[in-house]
């Protein structure tokens, strides 16, 4: 028999039939009992999920790393502790720039991704990407980078997948970002494009 909502007319009165899932759950066969250390690992599960949650936000995604004693999540909720960051960018030799300055720079940002080596208590800062945007046509992907002591392990990697898969789902058409020379061959690797050599790029600097 066919189910969900009827029209049954009946002489000139309409009457709308609803059909409606049966609201009491079958009763437990054998098969579906769970064992005490199943609903145990069930627990722990919801309070594991629970904990990152509350220390990485809503979205945080967990990446895949060689050492199976360390973990990794990605947030864009938690928030980013300029001195953390200023000690990564100073570790990979960019110039100091004033905290006030960076402070409104990643509050106007459209996206900012904290890479965090978890712990319970106090996760570490070990990478970081922003980007910025109109929000729904461009972005343009800033301030990529890991931490020396963590590099080479595939971080940087998840950071961009992460990065383009967040703006691919905002239904972002355009997205750029304008790379070191030493680093392009890892954008090219995932499969940026490098712009023809003086063809579309412009740049104006205040000083
Ligand atoms: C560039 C950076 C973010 C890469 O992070 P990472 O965690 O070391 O990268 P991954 O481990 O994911 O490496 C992915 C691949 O890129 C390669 N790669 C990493 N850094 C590279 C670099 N500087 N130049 C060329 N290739 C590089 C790796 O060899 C690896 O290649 P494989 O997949 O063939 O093995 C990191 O090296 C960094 O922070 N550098 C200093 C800051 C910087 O230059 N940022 C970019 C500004 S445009």
């Amino acid at each position: 028999m066919a189910s969900g909502p009827k029209l049954v007319r009946s002489n000139r009165l309409c009457v709308l039939v609803l059909w409606r899932p049966r609201l009491s759950p079958p009763p437990l066969g054998e098969t579906q009992r769970l064992s005490a250390a199943q609903v145990e690992a069930a627990q722990g599960q919801v309070d594991e999920n629970h904990l990152l949650q509350r220390l990485y936000g809503v979205g945080f995604e967990e990446l895949q790393v060689p050492n199976p004693e360390m973990r990794l999540f990605l947030s864009l909720k938690r928030e980013v502790d300029l001195l953390e960051l200023e000690r990564i960018t100073t570790a990979v030799g960019w110039r100091p720039r004033p905290i006030r300055r960076v402070r409104r720079a990643l509050r106007h940002s459209l996206m900012v991704v904290g890479v965090w080596r978890h712990d319970p208590f106090f996760p570490r800062l070990v990478g970081f990407a922003r980007c910025i945007g109109d929000g729904v046509i461009n972005a343009t992907v800033w301030d990529v980078v890991i931490h020396p002591a963590y590099q080479g392990a595939g971080l940087g990697h998840g950071l961009m997948a992460f990065v383009v898969g967040r703006l691919r789902a905002m239904g972002i058409e355009h997205v750029t970002l304008f790379a070191d020379p030493g680093v392009i061959r890892f954008y090219q690797n995932q499969g940026w494009e490098v712009e023809p050599d003086n063809q579309r790029c412009c740049f104006w600097y205040a000083s």
